[in-house]
């Protein structure tokens, strides 16, 4: 059902209710409390929601904004078995991401047969896929709500109309020109958080799905943004990563223009913020005023995710990537006779269509020389509409594997030599948590995004403190309060 029509369901339905957002939303969130505490009430206790994130960080902030949501109804939280509200947020960027949500669903029909009470709610990525949502509707019957990327802040209107009406409430909108703000949103960390600057891409690489589920580029305004961190500032957060899928073409649109590093600095002007991090730097609208901005500003740390995809500048291009091995190359070169600590980090792609021997040494070549502190490595994974999924010579899954297994490799014994340059120094850590192994330590962050594990306690977190790195041990520090 579309937006429009839905509209007009409400119309007749509810009234009084408040067209302006985000004041329709604190409406029905009003309207949901009030069934809630009925049934918390029949119940005799607190009703409670679960939700699970697929995907990058940009998913992880929209499910804080439902957390928000669903706490400002008088849900708590819970774990997933035995939760009132379950809602998976969910991706489609690689098909195993889609794998694992049809996995999870066909567990919670089981479960919800023994609460029949239970919501069950898909939202993200994956829904914008019109195929994924046929296939739900027709066979998993037991979910109860269905939206997309473009109406997260719906959902307590979504939720309303789950709880009044008998039925699978689908609303999946297309497009949006609206940025809703200001609606309530639970930090999943105290200290730090993740800060939207821009939504959606237009840089359509062949094989990527997120322009088709993210729709258009949109910059938000940067006073938006700056009062955003300064509200964040003041209730405690210490760290901010400004997410956007290419974060270099911040300001296209907007009106005067305002680009990535001149934001930046801004940025590092609000008082409270003592970290900044940024999240993803597509290398072809990678400026010198951003490097710049990352020399010159001590808050601006000195990390930087620069995803190479590939290193062959024949599978670049058609990967309409808009840079070659050489470009990249250089650019890493620039950032680290500007920054010659900095880390940096990056995505590479195996088994695009075409790939040859050939293609893939060049990828090795590439991370051979640039030595990254990490990367991700992903198989190569067909996405229905891109046009990637069309192209001739897909590689076959052995040669893809082998491959991936030979990348995996280099890239490991690359990042052990790399992180291992800081043993001896002293460096400051933000501390995000008491170890998951060992309660006796907490696990923090330098400033270049390298994990340190040291002797400490749970007063700790959320405080940057000075620690000695003791010892490398391959990705991580074991270190001592200095
Ligand atoms: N906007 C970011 C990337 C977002 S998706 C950027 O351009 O850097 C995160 C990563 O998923 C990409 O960098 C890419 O390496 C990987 N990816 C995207 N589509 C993929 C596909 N079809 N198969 C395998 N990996 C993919
Ligand atoms: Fe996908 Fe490319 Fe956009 Fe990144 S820049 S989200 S890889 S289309
Ligand atoms: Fe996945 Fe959507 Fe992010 S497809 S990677 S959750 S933008």
């Amino acid at each position: 059902m579309s937006a429009v029509e839905y509209n007009k369901i409400n119309d007749i339905t509810v009234e009084n209710q408040p067209v302006q957002e985000p004041e329709r939303q604190y409406y029905y969130m009003d309207k949901c409390r009030e069934i809630i505490s009925e049934r918390t009430k029949e119940k005799g206790r607190r009703l409670t929601f679960y939700v699970e994130t697929f995907g990058c960080q940009m998913n992880a902030r929209d499910s804080e904004k439902l957390r928000g949501i669903l706490e400002n109804i008088g849900f708590v939280r819970n774990d997933y078995e035995e939760s009132d509200v379950v809602i998976y947020n969910t991706c489609t960027v690689r098909e195993n991401a889609n794998i694992r949500v049809y996995g999870r669903l066909g567990h919670l029909k089981t479960l919800k047969k023994k609460n029949p009470d239970m919501i069950i709610g898909l939202c993200g990525c994956m829904m914008q896929e019109k195929h994924v949502v046929e296939k739900i509707s027709k066979s998993y019957r037991h979910v109860n709500l269905i939206f997309g990327t473009f109406n997260i802040y719906k959902l307590s209107e979504l939720l309303y109309r789950v709880l009044t009406e008998d039925k699978m409430i689908v609303d999946i909108m297309d497009k949006t020109e609206e940025i809703v703000e200001e609606l309530p949103v639970d930090r999943e960390y105290k200290f730090k958080s993740g800060v939207n600057i821009m939504y959606g891409c237009n840089n359509f690489c062949t094989y990527c799905i997120v322009p088709y589920v993210r729709g258009r580029e949109k910059s938000r305004e940067p006073e938006d943004i700056i009062s955003e961190i300064k509200r964040l500032a003041d209730d405690g957060v210490r760290e901010v990563m400004l997410l956007g899928q290419n974060v270099n073409s911040y300001g296209k649109g907007l009106e005067p223009y305002v680009d990535f590093a001149s934001l930046l600095h801004r940025v590092c002007k609000i008082d409270g913020i003592e970290r900044v991090r940024f999240m993803t730097s597509h290398p072809k609208d990678l400026s010198d005023d951003l490097i710049d901005a990352m020399a010159t500003e001590p808050k601006v740390c000195p990390h930087m995710h620069l995803p190479l995809q590939s290193g062959s500048s024949r599978l670049l291009k058609i990967m309409n990537r808009h840079y070659d091995k050489e470009r990249y190359l250089e650019l890493v070169e620039k950032i680290r006779n500007r920054i010659p600590d900095i880390s940096l980090t990056t995505d590479i792609i195996v088994g695009f269509p075409g790939e040859t021997e050939e293609d893939f040494k060049e990828t090795l070549d590439v991370v051979d020389k640039v030595g990254y502190d990490s990367a991700f490595t992903f198989i190569y994974s067909k996405r229905t509409g891109t046009p990637a999924a069309d192209m001739p010579d897909q590689v076959p899954e052995d040669v893809t594997k082998e491959r991936f297994d030979r990348l995996l490799a280099l890239v490991q014994k690359r990042a052990k030599e790399r992180c291992a340059r800081f043993e001896g120094k002293t460096m400051p850590v933000l501390v995000e948590q008491v170890n998951v192994q060992d309660d006796r330590l907490v696990t923090g962050r330098l400033a270049n995004n390298l994990t340190v594990h040291f002797e400490g306690s749970s007063d700790l977190i959320g405080q940057i403190v000075d620690v000695k790195l003791k010892e490398c041990k391959g990705f991580y520090y074991i270190a001592e309060q200095a």
